[in-house]
């Protein structure tokens, strides 16, 4: 049956048993039930490695949400009973090839006995090795097959190790798989406040005028997290903040920020633009990396009365490890809008606060006439801010009020919590519900994966095989090594502090 243009389907999740899949993508699938976006004939089957029946995976599920979805729950009690009766489960060996054959059987019995049509998204929660396993299995059991209801695959990140992996990657998923059937989710893109930045930049008259070299100085993105590697010491050691955050997130980010508007609003067109983007960045060689890149790495340091773990003695990760927790670089867009403005990016565990930001930098007026009498520095900014406290802020100066013609930095601000009336959905919810209806606007198309990872590779590289260039240490609790000022090349520039409400000063 079809409802707000979804058709009945079945969600099968590889990994069910994993922290994904309880965190993020449960929860994301309980909150569409809530809201109501589901089809009447629709049901989640977990597909893990674990020996249980849907009774003890119902029950598993049940304490995921009660943990992740507390407060909704709290709201709709009633409503978790009856989303856990759309919950199934199935063990899946995922390299048993076998064991697909009898997944399969059960979709079908599944889609016979509940009369669901097979419309089928398979997400791929599973270590990045499984990817190609799972697909050629899938494959095996006609299951990318569409006579019968279309099939889709969503594959996390990160999609390859580098640009030579993630194309092999990308071919044997196009095996058994066609382009229009492949999600590759990065969940920034899931974000409100990140595709807000296309709508604040393409539905008004007064800010795309001056996106473009003319009147920016520099931009500034920023993602810092204050935990660190928790529990993934062992992912994140064989991947760090580079593979992790920028080839992804980061870019991704980038490319909205740098897009040229499309002429029409449809995935492919809008995808063509970023890819664009992605393509324009100036390649940074492997001489110019130390100088471009700070790379880093949080170390053992008191925070409060509390000793926080250095990065090397967190569970998986090797005693010399000189993976980066923390990455900042400076970037150039080789094109018409952007010329020479350099956009500095930069991402950190361990760091004060959780936040991420854009922060446009607009070139001084042209005549400072009020210089003299300016309190503070004149500043003119354009802040996005994705989390937390999402919204946008402006800050320009202004004369103080009383005699003579002072100047100050002021702030004016959009605060999304002020929509009191409409929560943000979470970017999984969102990305889930585009991939069960079709749309792959928001999911990284693979010319896209491919662009950035090209841009990637050498500095990986160059990392790898360069000793000379440092890895700098930094105390948890700072924002990460000084030497990331450096990038800016000018001692009176640094990167902008942000805090916790977006204001300015
Ligand atoms: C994930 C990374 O993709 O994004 C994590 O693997 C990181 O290391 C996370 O913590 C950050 O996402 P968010 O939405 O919390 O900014």
């Amino acid at each position: 049956m079809k409802k707000n243009n979804i058709e009945s389907q079945i969600l099968v999740i590889f990994g069910s048993n994993g922290d994904l899949s309880k965190r993020k993508l449960l929860p994301a699938v309980f909150q569409l039930y809530i809201d109501n976006l589901l089809p009447d004939n629709f049901v989640v089957v977990g597909a893990g490695s674990q020996e249980k029946d849907e009774a003890a995976y119902r029950v598993d599920v049940r304490e995921s949400l009660s943990v992740f979805s507390k407060k909704t729950i709290a709201e709709y009690p009633e409503k978790l009973e009856e989303f856990l009766l759309k919950v199934y489960y199935k063990k899946v060996n995922n390299q048993q090839q076998s064991d697909f054959g009898i997944l399969k059987e059960y979709i079908d019995t599944l889609s016979e006995q509940l009369s669901i049509t097979k419309n089928i998204v398979f997400y791929f929660s599973i270590p990045p090795f499984l990817y190609e396993v799972v697909a050629a299995h899938l494959v095996q059991y006609g299951l990318n097959k569409e006579e019968e209801g279309w099939k889709r695959i969503i594959v996390e990140k990160p999609f390859g190790y580098s640009y030579d992996t993630a194309l092999d990657l990308d071919k044997k998923l196009h095996a058994g798989f066609n382009e229009e059937q492949i999600y590759r989710i990065d969940h920034y893109l899931g974000k409100e406040t990140v595709q807000n930045i296309m709508v604040t930049r393409f539905s008004n008259g007064f800010f795309e005028p001056i996106w473009n070299r003319k009147y920016i100085q520099r931009i500034e993105i920023t993602a810092s997290e204050k935990i660190g590697v928790g529990n993934r010491g062992g992912y994140y050691d064989t991947s760090g903040a580079m593979r992790d955050m920028i080839q992804n997130h980061l870019l991704q980010v980038l490319a909205v920020v740098a897009m040229e508007p499309p002429a029409v609003f449809d995935s492919d067109s809008i995808r063509n633009e970023t890819v664009k983007v992605l393509q324009a960045i100036r390649p940074i060689k492997p001489g110019e990396v130390a100088e471009n890149v700070v790379r880093g790495q949080y170390i053992s340091s008191q925070i409060g009365d509390d000793i926080q773990k250095g990065y090397r003695q967190e569970t998986g990760v090797a005693a010399n490890s000189k993976t980066e927790t923390f990455v900042a670089m400076k970037v150039f867009i080789d094109n018409w809008r952007w010329g020479d403005v350099p956009f500095f990016i930069r991402t950190g565990k361990q760091l004060p606060e959780r936040v991420t930001e854009v922060v446009i930098h607009l070139k001084p007026a042209p005549h400072q006439l009020f210089k003299q009498l300016c309190l503070t520095e004149p500043n003119n900014m354009i802040i996005l801010r994705i989390h937390p406290d999402a919204g946008v802020a402006i800050d320009f100066g202004m004369k103080i009020p009383g005699a003579g013609f002072k100047v100050q930095n002021v702030n004016m601000a959009f605060h999304y919590s002020d929509l009191a009336e409409k929560k943000i959905s979470e970017a999984y919810e969102r990305l889930l519900l585009d991939s069960m209806t079709g749309d792959s606007t928001l999911y990284a198309r693979a010319d896209a994966v491919k662009a950035s990872w090209k841009f990637v590779d050498p500095i990986l590289q160059a990392w790898k095989n360069n000793p000379d260039i440092p890895l700098y240490f930094y105390e948890s609790g700072t924002w990460g090594p000084v030497e990331s000022n450096n990038l800016f090349g000018d001692k009176y520039v640094k990167w902008r502090q942000p805090f916790e409400k977006f204001k300015t000063e």
